[in-house]
């Protein structure tokens, strides 16, 4: 059997599938506002086709998977997907990363096939940066989602907050507050260039004449004088680096665009057409849509084991200059 292990001995332990690149919000860093050229249907993996991809990863050492899309809820059928990954023996874990939209129609489901990590999508808390943002969706929709979820037992929630021209330290403060009174744990996320989507937000800390907004160092100088500690339990399987004071119910984590998280990258990712993916900065990838109909396993997996060989060793692997995504989030799954 095989152990995945790249070409620098990390282990591969950790899968994100993209289940589809369809989304209901139109996040300006993310998809011009009429949408992307989505996939055609039949391009896309099965629902068979992707358990078995998941089936026969697991044999090689994938113990854990985190569904995200595009919107992973808007998927046909998401429900007996993510059952059949949950039925796959050595499938420990399986997340799911959203925007919440869809959350209060399948929470009750999701929650009784045993997820109980999710990440939801929130750039802002003020209800017209919220709206600006994700061009036209409402604020109030998603934190009732996050409170429903806390009440019905989900944990952990990590919130998802990619850094806007937008953003200021008001909006800072206020994801601070609300990490302070409930079990949740903000994410401030280095937003990645993503070349072709032609919006400003997408220049912020790329380009010398940048538009007004914040770094991410402006808000650990604010946060600096008030007693936030390092998180000492691990808080998932990401690049994510938390902090919390005394008697706050959550914590706040920052996800930074650097390289030397690289060094313990555990992850792969399978896009919805049914292609490997070993870095979310690597503009290779490696079909496997075919072989999971027409090969057996064994082969499959030699396929896929050579191909994680070649994982690069760091995010520079696409560089010609700063790292940047060659395609949008919607399409690698985050
Ligand atoms: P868990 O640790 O399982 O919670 O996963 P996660 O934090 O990776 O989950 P999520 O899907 O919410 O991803 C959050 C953000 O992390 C994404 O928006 C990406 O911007 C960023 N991200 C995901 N994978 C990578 C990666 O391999 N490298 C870097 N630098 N950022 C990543
Ligand atoms: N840079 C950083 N994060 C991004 N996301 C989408 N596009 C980008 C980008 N260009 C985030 C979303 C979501 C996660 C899956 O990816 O906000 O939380
Ligand atoms: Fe949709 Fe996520 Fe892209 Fe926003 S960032 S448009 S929620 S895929």
């Amino acid at each position: 059997m095989y152990r995945l292990s790249d070409g620098y001995s990390r282990k591969i332990d950790y899968l994100r599938v993209s289940v589809t690149d369809r989304c209901n919000l139109r996040c300006s860093y993310c998809m011009p506002p009429q949408g992307i050229k989505l996939h055609h249907k039949d391009k896309l993996l099965t629902l068979e086709e992707t358990k078995r991809a998941v089936a026969i990863l697991s044999d090689m050492g994938i113990s854990k998977v985190r569904l995200t899309g595009g919107e992973p809820l808007l998927r046909e059928n998401i429900l007996i997907l993510a059952e059949g990954i949950k039925n796959i023996e050595k499938i420990e874990d399986i997340s799911l990363t959203t925007n919440g939209m869809l959350l209060k129609k399948y929470a009750k489901n999701l929650y009784r096939l045993g997820i109980r990590r999710l990440n939801i999508s929130i750039d802002s808390l003020n209800q017209e940066k919220y709206r600006t943002i994700t061009r036209g969706s409402r604020l109030d929709s998603v934190l009732q989602a996050v409170d429903d979820s806390i009440g019905m037992g989900f944990g952990p929630i990590k919130i998802n907050t990619v850094i806007t021209p937008l953003f200021d330290l008001e909006d800072a403060a206020r994801f601070m507050n609300m990490a302070e009174s409930m079990p949740v744990h903000i994410r401030f996320i280095e937003m990645m260039p993503v070349p072709g989507t032609n919006n400003i937000e997408c220049s912020i800390n790329t380009a010398p004449s940048s538009p007004p907004g914040i770094a991410i160092r402006d808000i650990i100088s604010f946060m600096n004088p008030l007693g936030y500690k390092p998180l000492e339990e691990q808080l998932g399987f990401g690049p994510a680096v938390y902090y919390k004071k005394e008697g706050d119910k959550g914590s706040i984590g920052f996800i930074e665009n650097r390289r030397d998280t690289c060094s313990y990258c555990n992850r792969i990712r399978l896009t919805c057409r049914g292609t490997l993916k070993t870095c979310l900065f690597s503009s290779e990838e490696l079909d496997i849509k075919k072989d999971l109909q027409n090969s057996d396993d064994a082969a499959v997996q030699e396929k896929i084991a050579a191909f994680i060989k070649s994982k690069p060793l760091d995010r520079d692997c696409s560089s010609r200059g700063r790292p940047h995504l060659f395609e949008s989030m919607n399409r690698i799954g985050g």
